[in-house]
């Protein structure tokens, strides 16, 4: 067995634009988009496919069947169709006795399933909390499919999805899962993409190596489209898919694409292949950041800082409010000392260009909803 996710997992979902009407030219169209739009080359990896891929009943031997209709050629054939792209193929089941559209789930199946998968050619398998049944807590059923999949003889990324119930960060490490869902479901529209956020500060330094928060599947390049209803609410501007993404890179999260791939604008590639806000993020030190709140207006506009591997700082500066507002950072705060003579020189992760060498404090006006991100190398004046 090996040791995955050393650094927070990069693919795509089907979920958020396609929820129940998938099928496998849709996912093999988008493989494909994959590749030609460059977001294998920015470092994605894996296509999963979300709920709604099975049959309602198990077969006679009590293994799950894919719903012949939509995948006629069957997972493993899929499966073979995704690696031969040089991408990994995920996929989905639940915790409980149903997924949350009503298809079997793998409660008291674990083992079984886990071997399905392994026979399919899976590499990650998302695992939901819908239909638990009440007398067995969330941790055991988590650690058995960890147990399941560390035992099926294929390296399989476990992507637990329990939405932050039960303290989830206290034990989600030790049933090996590799990322854990921390929140409910994002919706395309800043409130959603804010409420997330919110919610998760104070809990930054759980995300870490080979175990991430995960903040939902991105909504950039959904503009309000698709066809799961639930998650296409309203949508989003480019300066505020840009903030979203920023925020997830930081905060460690997974990067799981859920637009439709084969139909991005130019905007949407450019945010979602920024490079220099990718290795923010699958730094390989994965240390989670600290938030820091602007003084006169501390609920809605903040940074976060992220230590680098190699002694450079990642920081993000966020404007949450409905206004232009200025932020004030202090190099104070982030452990640098004017006395000592230590400075910083910053390089825009959005603009690539580098903004000068500032001592004490770095001020600037965010626009609403909008962000600075940069690369800070401490220097000495
Ligand atoms: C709930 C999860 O949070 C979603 O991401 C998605 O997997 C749906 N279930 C599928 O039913």
């Amino acid at each position: 067995m090996s040791i995955l996710a050393k650094t927070p997992p990069m693919g795509w979902n089907t979920w958020n634009t396609f929820g129940w009407k998938i099928n496998e030219e849709l996912v093999k169209k988008a493989a494909d988009a994959f590749v030609e739009s460059g977001l294998k080359d920015a470092g994605y990896e894996y296509i999963v496919i979300d709920d709604c891929w099975s049959l309602k009943e198990r077969d006679e031997e009590g293994r799950l069947v894919c719903d012949p209709e939509k995948f006629p050629g069957g997972m493993k054939q899929l499966a073979d169709y995704v690696h031969s792209k040089g991408l990994k193929f995920g996929m989905y089941s639940c915790a409980g006795t149903h997924t949350c559209a009503g298809h079997p789930g793998s409660f008291e199946h674990e083992f079984e399933d886990a071997k399905t998968f392994a026979e399919w050619g899976v590499d990650y398998l998302k695992y939901d909390y819908c239909y638990k049944p009440d007398h067995i807590p969330g941790e055991i059923l988590y650690k058995r499919m960890g147990t399941a999949l560390r035992n099926c003889g294929r390296d399989i990324l476990f992507s637990a999805c329990n939405w932050g119930n039960d303290e989830v960060y206290q034990w989600i490490r030790e049933t090996g899962a590799h990322m854990f869902r921390s929140t409910g479901d994002i919706q395309d529209n800043w409130e959603s993409i804010k409420n997330i956020v919110l919610s998760q500060i104070g809990k930054e330094s759980h995300s870490g190596t080979y175990c991430y928060n995960d903040m939902d599947m991105l909504v950039v390049g959904m503009y309000g489209k698709g066809d799961n209803n639930a998650v296409a609410l309203g949508g989003c501007s480019d300066i505020e898919y840009r903030s979203h993404f920023s925020l997830w890179a930081l905060m460690n999260s997974p990067l799981m694409i859920g637009c439709d791939i084969r139909k991005m604008s130019k905007e949407t590639v450019e945010i979602l292949t920024n490079k220099d806000i990718i290795a923010l993020n699958q730094d390989e030190e994965a240390r989670g950041p600290y938030c820091i709140r602007q003084w006169n207006n501390p609920e809605k506009v903040m940074a976060f800082v992220k230590p680098l591997s190699n002694g450079d700082y990642a920081i993000g500066m966020f404007n949450f409010s409905e206004t232009a507002s200025e932020m004030s950072l202090q190099f104070w705060d982030i452990g640098l000392s004017a006395a000592a003579g230590k400075g910083l020189s910053i390089y825009d992760c959005w603009s690539h260009e580098e903004e000068g060498t500032f001592k004490e404090r770095y001020v600037c006006t965010l626009e609403p909803h909008g962000c600075r991100v940069f690369r800070g190398k401490v220097i000495d004046f």
